[in-house]
């Protein structure tokens, strides 16, 4: 069997780890008997140390460069370590964030540009891309307001609403340049409707 590759993407409290859990019983239906489930940052030991310093809200003071240049380091550990060898094993990963994340809260929100933010990181994707990303389209209020109720909020939900609705409007924007391989969602409707939509998108390039 061979490797699948698909990253889960959208705002904070977009709905993404609920779906990943539905998406990991319907691929072992298929018969993908190993799946591996990561997140960014983190995924390793190192980039849950990584991740620990990055959302840590007494920084304050990180530079957008540090921050970019951190998640790409993170993100480096768990491609060679996780993902690299799973698609090699021919296992189905999926990822609760990848690469476009950066593209959206440094390259677009940030400010630091979405062509440098994709070069800062090829060194730390050795080529690996998704071959589906789930784009989970929630109007940055929502998915703020949701995030609230559930736990205290680090270092990148504090940031102003007018941040998070500049990474909403950048996964849209980046949905459109990639219409290919990012399939938006409307995140505000039911889990299940979500779920059977994802469904479609993954049967689509399994026969591929
Ligand atoms: P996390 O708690 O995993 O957020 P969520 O549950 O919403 O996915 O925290 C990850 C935070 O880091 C989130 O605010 C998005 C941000 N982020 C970036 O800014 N750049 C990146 O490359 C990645 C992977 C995440």
């Amino acid at each position: 069997m061979q490797g699948i590759f698909i990253s889960m993407e959208g705002p904070d409290g977009s709905g993404k780890s609920t779906q990943i859990e539905l998406l990991k019983a319907y691929l072992e239906k298929k018969g993908y008997d190993e799946i591996i489930i990561t997140r960014e940052p983190g995924g390793t030991v190192i980039s849950e140390a990584i991740r620990e310093i990055i959302l840590n809200k007494d920084y304050s003071e990180m530079s957008y460069m540090t921050e970019a240049l951190l998640y790409a380091s993170a993100r480096a550990q768990l491609v060679s370590q996780v993902i690299k060898p799973a698609l090699e094993a021919g296992k189905a990963v999926i990822s609760d964030r990848f690469v476009d994340s950066s593209a959206v809260y440094q390259g677009m929100a940030r400010g630091l540009g979405v062509e440098e933010t994709y070069n800062i990181n090829s060194y730390a994707i050795q080529g690996i891309m998704p071959q589906l990303t789930i784009h989970m389209d929630l109007p940055a209020k929502v998915g703020i307001s949701r995030k609230k109720e559930q736990a205290e909020l680090d270092r990148m939900e504090l940031e102003t609403l007018e941040f998070h609705e500049k990474v909403a409007e950048g996964y849209r924007e980046l949905a459109r340049r990639s219409p290919e391989r990012i399939k938006s969602i409307d995140a505000t409707q039911d889990i299940q409707t979500i779920h059977e939509i994802i469904v479609k998108y993954v049967e689509e390039i399994l026969k591929k």
